[in-house]
């Protein structure tokens, strides 16, 4: 059998361990959640800052393939309501922390926060900016639409102190677009591309996606040659993640039949990276490629790129605070996840209740296996030389990666596994082998989409 059909199996995509389905929400509490956050604020603030993350869910247009959690709609006299519930949840975390605190990221995402108009984010902003200080060397960044990014968004997040943004460019070919329902031209994407590097952005990204319905090898490599003519500093090349039983409707807009199969989409991610590495980007962790200059490639050298919810980032701070309908927090000893209504959230708000509605408290082993995780995300590699690496299941473990040794996708050494060239595609299958809380529950029914 060969590697993509042995390993295609789902598996989650480790942006937190414990992964969702398998925090412990009977043990957690809001009490809990306000006790380690509070906690960690002081552990953090000073030496390294906090993170936030703010979700801004509407869209105007359902582009079939989404994962995201966001609301349909035209309707923008919702976006002031929603503002003021997000600072005001901004206040109710100010309230927990002894001190101002020391923002180090920023990060706008969606939905689509080009839906808001440049004022409102600017009111936004300024609100959350007002009641912190901001940190030096911090990163601002958001994802913007093409289709709806204009000049004065740009130009509103700069003067505030953002120099990095995303764009969601998918696919440029048209079967594909109009299968998707994104149709979306590549002058646009110029468009904001050039305007974002003419007012002073430092690093402009393009979110690209293999395995979509109708794609084939052609269309990837028509994506490419034009992203190249662009020249991101910053590429997520994602490979697309089938999960119709959670999102609903906005996968269905065309069925199974209409996907690439394994193989072809392997094809697809190699031929991507190929054309990536010839162009002088450098493979960053999972999904992403960068320009050697941009600073998540200086972080990735240095060895301290992390990963968080919002995806890969160059600095590390151990507290995240997410606001707005869905977003999870991170206290490094906790997580937390808002409720996903909006109308549920704001209500919740107005009664001044932290918005959460379940959450995982870190035991000693989740901590010693998330960093585990973390590492091989990361870096590719991990090693267990001190007792606080160490856990009791490493024999079982072992004896699983032994097997991925002889598929050469990864080698052994007496305390360190480091990740090959050929085993970096099955990154997600090696952490996999850690994730003891998935090995001790096989889910009953499907909740992870597929690795390849
Ligand atoms: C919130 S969107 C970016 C901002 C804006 N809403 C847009 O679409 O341009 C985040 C990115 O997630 C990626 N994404 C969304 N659903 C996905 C899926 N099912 N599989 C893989 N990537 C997905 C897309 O590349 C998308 O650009
Ligand atoms: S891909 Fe972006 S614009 Fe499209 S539905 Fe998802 S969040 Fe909205």
């Amino acid at each position: 059998m060969c590697l993509v059909q042995k390993y295609n199996v789902p598996g989650p995509r480790y942006t937190s361990y414990p992964t969702v389905p398998y925090w412990n929400n009977d043990t957690f509490s809001l009490i809990k959640w306000k006790k380690s956050i509070k906690k960690n604020f002081e552990e953090s603030n000073d030496s390294e800052g906090i993170s936030l993350y703010i979700h801004l869910p509407f869209c105007e247009y359902m582009c079939t393939f989404c994962g995201c959690n966001k609301r349909i709609t035209k309707r923008h006299d919702l976006e002031l309501p929603y503002i003021r519930a997000v600072l005001k949840e901004w206040q109710l975390y100010c309230d927990l922390f002894e001190g101002r605190p020391n923002i180090k990221e920023l990060h706008l995402g969606g939905g689509t926060p080009t839906f808001f108009s440049p004022k409102n984010l600017e009111f936004l902003i300024n609100g959350i900016l007002r009641k912190g200080n901001i940190a030096k060397d911090h990163e601002f960044s958001f994802e913007g639409h093409p289709n709806n990014t204009t000049e004065e968004h740009l130009k509103a997040l700069y003067d505030l102190g953002f120099r990095r943004v995303s764009f969601g460019v998918q696919d440029y070919n048209p079967t594909v677009q109009k299968a998707i329902n994104r149709v979306q031209s590549f002058e646009n994407v110029k468009y904001v591309t050039d305007t974002a590097r003419a007012i002073g952005y430092t690093s402009v990204g393009h979110d690209l996606i293999f395995g979509l319905p109708f794609q084939n090898l052609d269309h990837i490599e028509e994506t490419i040659e034009k992203t190249m003519l662009l020249k991101p500093d910053r590429i997520a090349f994602y490979s697309y993640a089938h999960v119709p039983w959670i999102k609903g409707n906005g996968q269905r807009g065309f069925s199974e039949s209409d996907l690439p199969k394994a193989p072809l989409k392997r094809a697809m991610y190699q031929k991507g990276k190929e054309v990536f590495e010839k162009n002088g980007y450098v493979e960053i962790g999972m999904d992403h490629f960068a320009a050697s200059s941009d600073a998540l490639c200086e972080a990735s050298k240095k060895g301290k790129l992390h990963r968080n919810f919002m995806g890969y980032s160059s600095s590390k701070t151990q507290l995240m605070v997410g606001l707005g309908v869905s977003s999870i927090s991170d206290s490094w000893y906790g997580f937390a996840q808002n409720v996903k209504g909006i109308e549920e959230y704001q209500s919740l708000l107005e009664n001044n209740i932290i918005p959460v509605y379940r959450g995982h408290i870190l035991n000693d082993e989740d901590l010693i296996i998330r960093k585990h995780i973390l590492n091989l995300m990361c870096n590719f590699s991990t090693s267990w030389n001190t007792t606080t690496e160490k856990f009791s299941e490493l024999p079982d473990v072992l004896i699983q990666l032994k097997e991925m040794e002889a598929d050469d996708l990864l080698i052994i050494e007496s305390d360190t596994i480091q990740i090959t060239e050929k085993g970096k595609p099955f990154v997600r299958n090696i952490c996999m082998a850690f994730d003891l809380l998935l090995k001790r529950k096989k889910p009953e029914t499907q909740l992870f989409s597929m690795t390849v």
